[in-house]
């Protein structure tokens, strides 16, 4: 590579020097200089700068500090411990000229006074079709044992952000492959919902009938601090071989440091990026927005940020606009991400929950999970009453919508009086509404019910809804 360059060099000095003894007049000359000039420039600009190394001084639960170096917020550092053993950070806060560094792998073995090495560039990940398919960590290192990844591409972790008046509006809806959803709530392509619930309510398992039956051409999972085990079920179990072809799921469970599971939605999301830029239509899941917007909290605190609302530091809640705003619809509108992210609600009190208020800010609707449903045994538990698609008037059609808004006062008005009506107290005449959702109630319940193995395309479900609303009750068998 070397002699390659001098020989280029040399070569160059020649055609110089042949150049210059046949310019003659002055003004020749002087072009000739300025051309040298501007070619010698570019080579000195071409020189790699001296890089500074520094010194680890101090660790202290999750957060490193280093001085003598210097690095740009979200640089990347290494840190080389004892047996040389490398440790990638990525550098989030500085005082003075102390800088902070946070982990990407474990610390164990980093010694005092270990070298510090900062890195051109900033985070980036490999990408291309080889993707489709496999599982891997917040590093884009393969998990599932299927080999290297032969990507052709590396984009940045940060994205390119899209004008928002460039933005494609939301015009047509997506299939999600779930009744309910499909029916009274629905998606348009490239809207951003939450999916609000306490623990065990059956939030991944929604997430996970999505992924086998939406009509998406590409499903990016990003499993973020969620129990190890649940990425292996997750993936075998629930998208199983044929969901999988279509699939990339980028895992960073709970026992990854605070960093990866950072890195993990915004590896996901940069992926889903790549394959929106590439005209396709993609469906993005985030289990969970809670463990994202945990992992920032561990990060702020550990350097000295101070917590604000219940214990989240500021930065939390401008972390989740800065990740979910890049799901959405390109300027073209050929390719698009549509994203549902989970958001763990404390209590099962999604109205209260900081993190659950400020993505409802941000995102374009949710689906909210009860309690009560999943314990009577009806799943998916989503509540109508709480759940909204704020994109949904402007994707559907008319009758649909009117049907949709049909359903809902007769779920609301059955649930409303159904503590009197479980026990009988109801006087059948007193309100018609709800004496229509009575004898309405077996299909709507049953209309809103459907099992993990089965799907219910979009078609299908806008005319089954008319159905529940079209035949007289009275009539029903
Ligand atoms: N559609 C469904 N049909 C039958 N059972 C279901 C359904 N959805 C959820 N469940 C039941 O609820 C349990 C919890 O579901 P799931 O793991 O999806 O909840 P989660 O909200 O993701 O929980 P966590 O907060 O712990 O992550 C499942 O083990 C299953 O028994
Ligand atoms: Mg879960």
């Amino acid at each position: 590579m070397f002699r390659l360059q001098m020989r280029a060099l040399r070569s160059r000095r020649r055609r110089w020097r042949v150049a210059e003894a046949l310019a003659t007049r002055r003004g020749q000359r002087r072009t000739l200089w300025r051309e040298r000039l501007a070619e010698r420039q570019h080579i000195a600009e071409e020189r790699i700068a001296l890089v500074a190394e520094g010194t680890l001084t101090r660790v202290v639960g999750l957060a490193l500090e280093a001085v003598g170096c210097e690095a740009a917020m979200g640089g990347r550092c290494v840190v080389v411990g004892g047996n040389e053993r490398e440790l990638e950070t990525e550098v989030v806060g500085f005082s003075g000229d102390r800088l902070f560094l946070m982990p990407v792998g474990d610390v164990q073995g980093i010694t005092p006074n270990s070298r510090v090495i900062p890195r051109p560039g900033h985070s980036e990940i490999a990408v291309g079709d080889a993707l489709l398919g496999r599982v891997i960590d917040a590093s884009g290192r393969p998990l599932d044992g299927r080999g290297a990844l032969r990507c052709n591409a590396r984009i940045a972790l940060s994205g390119a952000p899209i004008n928002p008046m460039d933005r494609h509006p939301i015009s047509e809806p997506i299939d999600v492959g779930v009744r309910a959803i499909n029916a009274i709530m629905t998606v348009g392509r490239g809207q951003r919902m939450g999916l609000l619930a306490g623990s065990g309510v059956g939030k991944s398992t929604l997430l996970g009938m999505m992924t086998r039956y939406t009509d998406a051409d590409v499903i990016v999972v990003g499993l973020i601090g969620e129990r190890g085990r649940e990425v292996k079920e997750f993936v075998e179990q629930t998208l199983g071989d044929a969901g999988r072809k279509r699939a990339v799921v980028v895992a960073a469970p709970a026992d990854s440091p605070p960093l990866s599971r950072l890195r993990g939605a915004w590896v996901a999301t940069a992926i889903a990026e790549y394959f929106r830029d590439r005209g396709q239509k993609v469906l993005l899941l985030m289990d969970s927005l809670t463990r994202f917007a945990q992992a920032q909290r561990e990060i702020a605190l550990a350097i000295g940020e101070p917590p604000a609302t219940k214990g989240y530091p500021p930065s939390v809640f401008a972390r989740l606009p800065a990740l979910i705003e890049r799901a959405g619809n390109d300027a073209s509108g050929r390719g698009s991400i549509t994203a549902i992210y989970t958001v763990l609600t404390e209590g099962d009190d999604y109205r209260h929950d900081p993190i659950a208020d400020a993505a409802r800010a941000i995102l374009d609707g949710q689906v909210v999970l009860s309690r009560d449903l999943a314990e009577a045994a009806h799943f998916p538990a989503i509540d109508l009453e709480g759940s909204v698609s704020r994109a949904m008037d402007s994707i559907v059609a008319k009758p649909h919508l009117q049907s949709a808004q049909r359903l809902r006062q007769l779920y609301s008005a059955y649930r409303q009086q159904r503590d009197l009506i479980a026990v009988g107290a109801y006087q059948k005449g007193s309100d018609p509404r709800v004496d229509e959702a009575i004898a309405r109630w077996p299909q709507i319940s049953a209309f809103l019910q459907q099992s993990v193995d089965q799907r219910a395309g979009l078609a299908a479900s806008v005319n089954e809804l008319d159905q529940v609303l079209a035949d007289n009750p009275g009539e029903r068998k």
